[in-house]
């Protein structure tokens, strides 16, 4: 009665996680992903790199398994994603790269991989991240008027029409399933929310275009060290709820300096009261938007998390510590929902 997912359904709100089918031989990780989590979002099974690994030969097995765990522990599923820059095939980006193939066959090419992905899991898939990462960063050298980033893959060779053309073909694909903008830093997370106003502005033309997006979901990616404002944050997702749209938190984690060799102990003695209450702060914002659907965090446990291997020197960005026992942002993430 006290797991997060079960205090999640009392109010209305999908607690998620994301998972990878490796892990799921490990019972402690497979039981926490099952009784804690009532939707969960494949980590890496759903990217063009795996799921066609090789041109015209589609491998749906890796997703699958993470589908067949979702239908046997009751949990509804995030497919994660559908256009994004990194994590494409080597063929795809070889045969761009040495002209093989044309920009005219890259759209047909990224087209047949949108509606052949979202017809082999129509009905399956609650909500999509349909374009991922597409505006540009502060750091960003070449944004586009629009703020999209005009180094971006997709957007060099097929123009930022091909973010609203993602959406098309996925609708039509799935005409059911919640389709998503999905992007980090969108919402409270950076100073002068320079990005945040760019995507409002984008998708807000979207919906007054008739474009098929249901949703933006701000990943939630934060760092102990960055300024993060929970006011600015739900203020954020409120506006597109009043849009019409839906929000939802997708990749949650707060990572910090560490300062030994299982990414553990925070160098900063204060991580231990940010870390919660940074959590506390996302859940909150979320909670407060009728229209926030889901919250999700990015990976079961500290073991587990992406964290370690990007950020040199940072870790312990996860509810559960490496042995898979809860942290104090657990707690928080729990007595927020209790208190919801
Ligand atoms: O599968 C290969 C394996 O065969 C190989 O031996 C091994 C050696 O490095 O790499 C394995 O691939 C790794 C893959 O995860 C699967 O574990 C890649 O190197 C590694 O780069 C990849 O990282 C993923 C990352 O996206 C890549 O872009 C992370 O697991 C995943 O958590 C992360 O997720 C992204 C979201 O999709 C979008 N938002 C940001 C978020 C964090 O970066």
């Amino acid at each position: 009665p006290d797991s997060l997912r079960a205090l999640g359904d009392r109010v209305g709100l999908a607690v998620g996680v994301a998972v990878a089918p490796g892990h799921l031989d490990d019972p402690d990780y497979a039981r926490i992903a099952a009784e804690q989590f009532s939707s969960v979002t494949p980590e890496n099974e759903m990217k063009w790199e795996v799921v066609e690994p090789t041109r015209g030969a589609y491998d749906w097995a890796p997703a699958e398994q993470v589908m067949a765990f979702a239908q046997a522990n009751h949990q509804r599923v995030r497919g994660h994603t559908l256009v994004w820059h990194n994590q494409l095939p080597g063929w795809l980006t070889q045969g761009v790269g040495n002209g093989t193939i044309s920009d005219t066959e890259l759209r047909s090419v990224l087209k047949r991989h949108i509606l052949a992905e979202v017809s082999h899991f129509r009905g399956r898939v609650w909500q999509w991240d349909v374009a991922n990462e597409f505006f540009a960063n502060a750091w960003d050298p070449n944004p586009l008027p629009s703020g999209v980033n005009g180094d971006n893959f997709w957007v060099q060779h097929l123009g930022e029409g091909v973010i609203a053309d993602a959406f098309r073909w996925a609708h039509q694909a799935d005409p059911r399933a919640l389709l998503f903008y999905n992007d980090f830093n969108i919402a409270g997370e950076d100073g002068d929310n320079a990005k945040a106003d760019a995507v409002y502005a984008f998708v807000r033309r979207l919906v007054r275009a008739g474009v098929p997006i249901d949703g933006v979901g701000d990943q939630g990616h934060l760092d102990t060290q960055y300024d993060f404002s929970g006011e600015r944050m739900r203020a954020d997702l409120q506006r597109y709820a009043d849009l019409g749209l839906k929000v939802a938190i997708t990749e949650a984690d707060v990572r910090t300096f560490v300062d030994d060799a299982a990414h553990q102990n925070p160098t900063n003695p204060l991580a231990k009261f940010a870390q919660p209450y940074e959590y506390s702060q996302m859940l909150q914002a979320c909670l407060a938007v009728s229209d926030c659907l889901s919250f999700t965090v990015w990976g079961v446990g500290d073991a587990y998390s992406w964290v370690p291997g990007w950020f040199e020197g940072e870790g312990a960005a996860t509810l559960y510590d490496v042995d898979l026992q809860p942290r104090p942002a657990y707690e928080a993430v729990q007595q927020d929902l209790r208190l919801a």
